[in-house]
């Protein structure tokens, strides 16, 4: 008889961001007058960079002549073009990283990463994941019905929980800058990690999707500015938040050559991996993600990311004035703040919903840890976000 796979049952009924969105459009039915401003999912709304976007429109054309078409992509690194490889190993190089092209894997983005690279785990691994956490590290590891660890992150450790001796785990996940809190770890803190995971034989599964909010200088970009890393990591990135691909979707992995577990490299693992399971990324968005890491595109970039750092100033100005903590909004696209009165997360959530129009995401969705907190982000509009500020400001002054 058919057997499904019984780990879904385990699952929440519904993924976080899904809960959200359902909740938010059952209140819109309901009062289709109102405004409701989202500064929920982490999603852009500003429109590519004038360089990526010329650069898939020379990519269309080279799809529309027989000498300049493209069919499948080159199979030497999974499917990745050189001319974009080489750009991200650029990237590293500007940030002290040598890396070599068989080593950077081009994705779809960072979410199918984070999931798919688990085919090349054992099931009966134990996984260390930070509470709270992006749901995807949760879910997709309950999928494959894999042990759960949980190390608490909290206002006491500023949300950066750090390696506890007695905690045995084979998978560790790390995001820096974090979501959902956007505490971020320093160098120094990221080699403790890697000292661990090496004692261990453990490997390091980081999230770098929002590297490019950082701006202070002690703080990590990539885990491979910590020696001894690429023993030990993985590091998952995207073009997402970098450059507004959301809807287009690039990302790429990192898998180190030196990264070998069992007399095995992983780098061969997800190579075989990948071109079994994995037809590549476009060439025309291989082609505008290929222009992100120019100097005209890293120029065109950081205005963007400036606009959605000012976003984050305009919050966080609004939680000072309230007198409301929150950590993040610095280094990184979201701020974590601390429900007003002691209220729980999605009493929050339904309270700015029905009150001010605001929809964010509600920190217990991320976590035990997460109750009584709330999640909102800077990828809004500058004017959506000023509104949302003002709203928020209005309604809780009154209380
Ligand atoms: C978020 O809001 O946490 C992110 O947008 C989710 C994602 O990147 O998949």
């Amino acid at each position: 008889m058919l057997k499904i796979n019984s780990n879904f049952l385990n699952l929440k009924d519904s993924y976080l961001f899904a809960t959200v969105g359902k909740k938010t459009a059952a209140y819109k039915k309901e009062h289709p007058e109102k405004d409701v401003i989202r500064l929920s999912i982490g999603d852009v709304t500003l429109p590519l960079a004038p360089v990526v976007v010329e650069a898939m429109h020379k990519a269309v054309d080279d799809m529309s002549r027989r000498e300049t078409f493209k069919g499948y992509g080159p199979d030497q690194y999974c499917y990745g073009y050189e001319s974009l490889i080489r750009s991200i190993l650029g990237s590293y190089a500007r940030k002290g990283v040598q890396l070599q092209p068989s080593e950077v894997f081009v994705s779809d983005g960072a979410k199918s990463d984070c999931g798919n690279i688990l085919n090349i785990f054992s099931g009966e691994n134990t996984v260390l994941v930070p509470d709270p956490v992006y749901p995807v590290y949760v879910d997709t590891n309950v999928m494959d019905g894999r042990n759960i660890v949980y190390m608490n992150a909290n206002a006491e450790n500023g949300f950066l929980p750090m390696p506890d001796e007695g905690v045995n785990a084979d998978i560790i996940y790390l995001c820096s800058p974090n979501n959902p809190t956007g505490a971020a770890y320093s160098r120094e803190q990221l080699k403790v990690w890697v000292d661990y995971a090496l004692k261990r034989n453990a490997v390091i599964l980081y999230d770098a999707a929002y590297e490019y909010f950082v701006t202070d200088k002690s703080l990590a970009r990539s885990i491979y500015e910590v020696e001894g890393a690429q023993q030990c990591a993985i590091e998952i990135c995207s073009y997402s938040k970098t450059a507004g691909f959301t809807g287009v979707r690039c990302g790429y992995t990192v898998v180190p050559q030196a990264l070998v577990r069992e007399g095995v490299s992983l780098n061969k693992l997800w190579a075989r991996r990948q071109s079994t399971k994995f037809n590549g990324v476009s060439y025309v968005t291989q082609m505008g993600a290929a222009a992100v890491f120019t100097e005209e595109g890293e120029r065109q970039i950081s205005e963007n990311l400036n606009y959605y750092r000012k976003n984050a100033q305009t919050i966080a100005q609004c939680l000072d004035e309230l007198d409301i903590w929150y950590t993040g909004g610095k280094n990184s696209p979201y701020i974590w703040l601390k429900c007003p009165n002691g209220m729980e997360s999605w009493a929050f959530f339904d309270y700015l919903l029905e009150n001010a129009n605001v929809v964010g995401t509600p920190g217990s969705g991320f976590g035990k840890n997460g109750e009584g907190y709330f999640r909102l982000t800077a990828f809004g509009s500058a004017e959506s976000t000023r509104e949302a500020c003002r709203r928020i400001k209005a309604l809780l002054e009154k209380k």
